[in-house]
Formats: structure tokens, sequence, C-alpha cells
């Protein structure tokens, strides 16, 4: 790996890189455990149009929130009933476009959205399914950021708005709905919230009628232990078709950033280091007080703890304390566990370029992505 890196960084540093077969191996898995259920990727997570490539060939298919993720699902030649459409906030634009280009499957989480759905549906004269996405009130331990259904979630349809749907099912023409979904938060380590919300789902999807579809969204972390989750799922899904829509479990752990050292100062309780990679690049730790772990490729023993920090002109612009070993300037890092929400939270904040994005595989790497300005 060393050999590829020193070749890597002679591309410059800070940049992004993806390894495909761990991206391959983590599908694999997914699939195993969830032998009869239709995996949708969470777009968002990790967008490049290489990666979504490799996600298709693996039988998957998309998870998109927006017109511009719906762009890139459909730049792999995926066939778009392989691809659903949420969000909270979709504009009469974005359901026009997604229902022209051939999506079918829609969430709603207010009646409002529900109404969007019906009237762009009726003008363009296109039947569509769409799933009511509900609360399902289960705390989760992960951070207050990452909650999406406890009862002040943004997210998700309430017991009175649920009330309020059923009263106007009857209205409507060419929507119809046919399934609950609920996602209840992200980088959630244990089954059981997941377990209590899929009963909760069941409960909530006898009001309706026609409901042939559980989604049960998102939200595993890297390292979730699955135990009794696959089997619950499975044997719904002799039931009904069972979807789920991971998007971290399948990419964060194939993706780090390779950056280098550009200052040391003296700091207190430790020295920092100053990388030529912060929170415009990687803004996790800055947002969620995220830990990724951060490894010198010298292969010496570590000796010495530094505050690892990123150049951006903000206080909070810091990694956390490592262990690494003497370190010198234009020494290079590797920072773990980026490959989601890494690249797509990135930003050109402080007039900075978006990283380069490689993907590795059989010992060669491939530009999948440019650097750019602005
Ligand atoms: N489905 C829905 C409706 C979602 O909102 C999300 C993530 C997913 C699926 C995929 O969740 P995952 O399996 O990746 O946990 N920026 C944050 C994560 C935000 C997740 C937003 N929604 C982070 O960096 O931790």
């Amino acid at each position: 790996m060393n050999e590829l890196v020193l070749n890597l960084s002679k591309l410059g540093t800070p940049l992004y890189f993806y390894e495909k077969e761990k991206i391959v191996s983590n599908a694999e898995k997914l699939k195993s455990y969830f032998k009869n259920l239709n995996i949708f990727y969470a777009v968002k997570a990790n967008f490049n149009v290489e990666i979504l490539k490799i996600f298709k060939e693996q039988g998957l298919g998309f998870e998109v929130v927006s017109k511009g993720e719906l762009i890139l699902a459909l730049k792999t030649g995926i066939n778009p009933q392989n691809i659903i459409f949420n969000g909270n906030g979709k504009t009469y634009e974005e359901v026009k476009f997604a229902i022209e280009n051939g999506i079918e499957i829609f969430n709603f989480d207010s009646l409002d959205q529900l109404i969007l759905l019906e009237e762009v549906a009726k003008l363009m004269n296109k039947n569509i399914k769409a799933l009511a996405r509900i609360k399902t009130l289960v705390d989760v331990e992960t951070h207050p950021h990452l909650q999406t259904s406890i009862f002040t979630s943004k997210f998700g349809l309430s017991d009175e708005e649920i009330d309020e749907v059923l009263d106007n099912i009857k209205l409507l023409k060419k929507v119809k709905i046919v399934g609950i979904h609920s996602h209840i938060g992200s980088n959630i380590k244990d089954e059981e919230p997941f377990i209590k919300s899929a009963y909760r789902v069941l409960k909530i999807s006898k009001a309706f009628d026609n409901i042939e579809i559980l989604n049960f969204g998102g939200g595993f972390a890297v390292n979730m232990n699955f135990k009794e989750l696959p089997k619950l799922y499975n044997e719904l899904s002799n039931k009904f078709k069972v979807f789920i829509e991971p998007g971290r479990y399948l990419i964060a752990d194939t993706g780090f950033i390779l950056a280098k050292v550009v200052s040391i100062k003296r700091g207190y309780p430790h020295d920092f280091l100053v990388l030529d990679c912060g929170m415009s690049e990687l803004i996790r730790p800055a947002l969620y007080g995220a830990y990724h772990p951060i490894k010198s490729i010298k292969g010496q023993t570590p000796e010495r703890f530094y505050i690892i920090v990123g150049p951006i002109c903000e206080s909070s612009d810091i990694f956390g304390e490592y262990l690494l070993p003497n370190m010198n300037l234009n020494d290079l890092v590797i920072i773990e566990n980026c490959g989601a929400y890494g690249y797509t939270m990135s930003s050109n904040y402080n007039g900075r370029e978006k990283p380069l994005e490689v993907l590795i595989y059989n010992g060669n790497y491939e530009i999948i992505n440019d650097r750019k300005f602005i």
C-alpha cells in the first residue's frame, strides 16, 4: 500500500482515494445478510458516478433526495425503476423531472408533499407509487444531528398527520400509497432500535389498505454487528417487498484522505500538527465531533501526541488528539473512514479547491474526479 500511496502523493494532496475491492466486498456482505431485500444505496453518502457504477453492477438500486442526485444516479445507466426519490422538501420541478425520467417510487412526509406528487402526476398523466414516511419514535444512540425519528424530528408524519393523509386518500387518482417508510437516523451501532421501529412500521401499515412495501431506510454504522435484524427483515419479506437504504455501511470504510503536514507548532497540552486538509475537505469532526483515525505512513512506532488540525480559519477545524511517530514537515498521513459523507459534504470554504478523487483496484489507480475550483 505504501508504494501506491507514495505514487498517489505525486498527484498532489489532499486527495480522496477509495478501494474498489472493499466496496464490492461490503456490498456482497450486505447482500448475504439481507438475501430477499431490495437494497437501495443512499447516494448522498458518496455520489461519485464511478462508485455508483460499482453498486449498480452489484445489483443495488439507488435512493436519491434531489434532482442533482437523480442525474448522477441516471448517469450509471440504471433502470429508473430501481431508483427511489425521497426528501421532505421536493419541489415541483424536481418531481416533474423525476417522473419525466421514469421514476415511479417517491416518499412523502407531509400532506402538501403528497398533494404535490398527485398534482404533478396528474399533469403528466402518469401513475406513481408513494411511501408514507412515518416517525417511529425510537430514540437512537447517535449524535443528535443524526436522529431522525423522534417526536421533534422534522422528518416523518406524526400520528395526527397520518390521520390527515388517511382522510385525503380518496382524492388521489394518480398516486397510490403502497408502502410505509422509516429512517431512524444514521451511524447506529445497535440493532435494537431498528427492531423496535420495524414493529411500529408494521403496526401503522395496518391503517392503510394497499401496503406492499416496507422501507426501513438506512442508518447502519460501519461496524454494525448483525444478529437478529436480518432474520426479522428476511421474514417480513415473505409478506412484503422489504427495502433498505444504507449509505455509510457500504462506503465509509472504503475511503481515505491522503494529506500532508504543512506546519508543526507549539500547542497545549500537545503540539499542533497542521495538515493541508481540514473541514473544507472533511467536515464531520467539526460538525458532529466525529473521530476519524489518522495514521502516519512512516511505519514507525507512535511515540507522541499531537493535536491534529486543518488549515481553515475556524477554531472548530480540529481532528483531535492522536498518537503518532515523531512527525516532520511534508510527512504524509492517511485519514480513515472518509468514504461516506466526506467528499459529498466538502466545500470551497476559504477559497479551497475540491480535492481529487481516485479509485484504487488491483494495485493501480484511476482518477475518478478532477480537482475543482469553485
Ligand atoms: N435514507 C434516508 C431517508 C436518509 O436520510 C439517509 C441518511 C439514509 C437513507 C442513509 O443513511 P446511512 O445508512 O448512510 O446512515 N452527514 C451525516 C449523515 C447524515 C445522514 C443523512 N441521511 C454524517 O456525516 O454522519
